[in-house]
């Protein structure tokens, strides 16, 4: 009996060591990549959709690619029981998360979830407020690897959204399970300068992105690709590993799709311009979260998504975020120090017309000659002190430069 005691004390030691230990390294150490359910499901998601889609995203090779989480947005609870366990709506996930979340991790992916820092979500589902102990160690208890937390109905003032977060963050690092803290409060309150304290590992900095390349006066005000770059375009340097800014959805592939990104005016993008969007959160390191329906994706979508060195750029592990070299009312140039001395460097057309730019590496601090490669070509260009070329309207072209030997 007292050997059994010692025994459990020295187990719930170590434990204890480990979890302090996972404690100082920050995680995740890349932006996360992901699928996430609301743009094409909205709260219409059932366990059978979501089986589907986590065989999908082996079979496609998105998993392969690197998009290794399938996130269950708004809309999976079902309330309470009598013991105030959160449960899901039984009609849409009759076998449970933690059967979902089996079989999802039987498939190599990680599972993620959804609540809100106050009673009720955005889409008027049971939140978490008041229940964050009890929700965080049920969300473990199922195996869930992710929790996307988001601030609807919850009061803008930033001392409670640090209150109400830190509640969760603290509640998840006390669940006995590692999970990812994703803050979902738009950035209205600046939680890159708060975020990681209370526990978080992303911070969305924006509303939310609609399929659309940017804003119109006409069109009901939401946001495109464009108007969350430019929302971002200083807030780099608060980005690291463990601490990412999230700049929303992918809505590659969406194509005007109706739903969540399709409201304020998402109307569809071009290829181009979905191509641009993952060019740029790849450069800025934002986690990366398709949303499209990868159960159906033409040539062009799995073309975008999965190219494997755009994604490397995203993935690089020094863990630096795009800082602005270059601007003006057309061109916007950024530039990433990645590992290993290399440089990825975005330039961006943000005009509706075609332009030629000459661009000399000099503006970029680098003397003598850089071989150049083109990520969307997968091309190795001449080694040169500058790259002169077309770029198409709303066109990102990336490149990664090294010193030429
Ligand atoms: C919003 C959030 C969206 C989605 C939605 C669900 O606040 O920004 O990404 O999660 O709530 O209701």
């Amino acid at each position: 009996m007292i050997k059994k005691s010692i025994a459990t004390i020295l187990v719930v030691l170590m434990l204890g060591n480990l979890t302090n230990a996972q404690q100082n390294i920050p995680r995740p150490a890349t932006p996360p990549m992901s699928w996430m359910t609301w743009n094409f499901f909205a709260d219409n998601i059932t366990e059978s959709d979501i089986r589907d889609i986590a065989d999908a995203m082996v079979s496609t090779g998105m998993l392969e690619a690197g998009y290794d989480h399938i996130i269950i947005d708004d809309g999976w609870q079902g309330g309470r029981d009598n013991k105030n366990n959160i449960i899901p709506d039984p009609k849409k996930f009759p076998s449970g998360i933690k059967a979902l979340a089996d079989y999802v991790h039987a498939r190599g992916l990680k599972l993620g979830i959804y609540s809100d820092a106050a009673q009720l979500t955005c889409a008027g589902y049971t939140a978490s407020l008041g229940f964050e102990d009890q929700d965080a160690k049920t969300f473990a208890s199922w195996g869930i690897d992710y929790l996307k937390y988001d601030y609807c109905n919850a009061p803008a003032d930033v001392e409670v959204a640090k209150e109400r977060y830190k509640m969760m963050g603290d509640a998840l690092k006390n669940s006995g399970r590692d999970i990812t803290f994703g803050i979902c409060e738009w950035g209205h309150l600046q939680p890159w300068l708060w975020g990681a304290e209370a526990g978080g590992h992303l911070w969305r900095t924006t509303d939310d992105v609609r399929d659309k390349w940017k804003r119109k006066d006409t069109d009901g005000g939401g946001e495109g690709i464009l108007d969350i770059l430019n929302k971002n375009l200083n807030l780099g340097k608060y980005a690291g590993k463990g601490k990412w800014n999230d700049m929303d959805m992918l809505v590659v592939g969406l194509y005007g799709k109706k739903g969540p990104s399709g409201d304020l005016g998402g109307v569809g993008c071009t290829d181009i311009e979905y191509q641009s969007q993952m060019s740029l959160w790849s450069i800025m390191s934002s986690p990366l979260t398709a949303s499209n329906d990868i159960r159906n994706m033409n040539e062009e979508t799995k073309r975008i998504l999965m190219n494997k060195e755009v994604i490397a750029i995203n993935q690089d592990a020094l863990g630096n975020s795009a800082l602005v070299t270059y601007q003006d009312e057309d061109i916007l140039v950024l530039k990433k120090k990645l590992s290993g001395g290399d440089i990825a460097l975005a330039i961006l057309n943000k005009s509706d017309e075609k332009k030629m730019v000459d661009f000399d590496f000099t503006k970029l601090g680098l003397s003598g000659k850089y071989m150049i490669r083109d990520l969307w070509i997968f091309k190795d260009l001449s080694p040169s002190t500058k790259w002169k070329g077309d770029i198409l309207a709303h066109e990102t072209k990336l490149f990664k430069i090294k010193l030429a030997k």
